[in-house]
């Protein structure tokens, strides 16, 4: 999948500048900037929630017009939001089919398969390294926050993202937490999935990510692949200046000093 040039103009304000991007399977991209840089805005297009102001959306060699998310995801194109828009007093089986329920039996007879439901979802869930939701009954208000995320990210998977865009999934979760997420996206990039993760923390983009792409004030500042920054870098090339890493006590060289 790939972005061309693409801008976005809301009155008065530029969130995207003309940006080009490309996403392949079995990678994972991090779209890292400061708050207020871009990213979010520049998803929107890439998932078909905002149309491009000016500029190409590109599934597969072919430019497409997206008329709303449903068409994006249509194309495999499956976005997890930082508040997984899930229900509390929801059962985790319940809640991975949602809007996709296997059905059982005929006319008056049919209804939701729960127990193949209940199945798929901890079977899915399992296989991507969650292993303490063990029965499909369980409330999603009693999961962990990394787990409401893993379960988010297992049913994208299940139903067929070829493309899973995480708009900052490890904003709200500690540390053991955000560790598990982004183990979990190793095993999506295994799976053969684009990940495109947007993050503001550069300790979690580092610790996953394939090709880096950091944005500023709408417009892509630095482009880049695994192995050839380092972190201090990373982190003043998203400021756009030293204070964040003066007061960290990193030095140039990429080491840390604890003092
Ligand atoms: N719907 C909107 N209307 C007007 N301005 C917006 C809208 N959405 C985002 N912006 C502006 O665009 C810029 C980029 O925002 P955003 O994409 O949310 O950045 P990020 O996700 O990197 O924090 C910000 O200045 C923001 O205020
Ligand atoms: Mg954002």
């Amino acid at each position: 999948m790939e972005l061309r040039s693409v801008s976005k103009h809301y009155a008065g304000v530029t969130a995207v500048d003309n940006v080009s991007l490309k996403l392949f399977a079995g990678e994972i991209m991090c779209l890292l900037g400061e708050n207020g840089a871009g990213k979010s805005t520049l998803i929107k297009v890439l998932t078909g929630v905002e149309p491009p102001t000016a500029g190409q959306v590109v599934v597969g060699g072919q430019p497409v017009h997206f008329g709303s998310a449903r068409d994006a995801r249509r194309l495999g194109i499956s976005t997890v939001y930082q508040e997984v828009g899930t229900l509390p007093l929801m059962s985790v089986g319940r809640n991975f089919v949602l809007g996709q329920e296997p059905k059982k039996g005929r006319w008056l007879a049919r209804r939701l398969d729960l127990v193949e439901a209940n199945r798929v979802a901890v079977h899915e869930m399992q296989e991507l390294g969650i292993r303490r939701v063990v029965d499909g009954n369980q409330m999603v208000g009693t999961l962990s926050g990394g787990e409401r995320q893993a379960l988010a990210i297992a049913r994208a998977v299940h139903f067929g993202a070829r493309v899973l865009v995480l708009d900052e999934p490890t904003a709200a979760l500690g540390v053991r937490e955000s560790g598990l997420v982004l183990q979990l996206l190793m095993r999506v990039r295994q799976k053969n999935v684009a990940v495109l993760l947007i993050t503001h923390n550069a300790y979690h983009a580092v610790a996953v990510g394939d090709r880096f792409v950091v944005m500023r004030r709408g417009q892509v500042i630095a482009e880049f692949s695994k192995g050839t920054e380092t972190l201090p870098a990373v982190i003043r090339l998203m400021a756009g200046g030293d204070e964040l890493s003066e007061l960290a006590g990193l030095t140039g060289e990429g080491q840390w000093q604890v003092s």
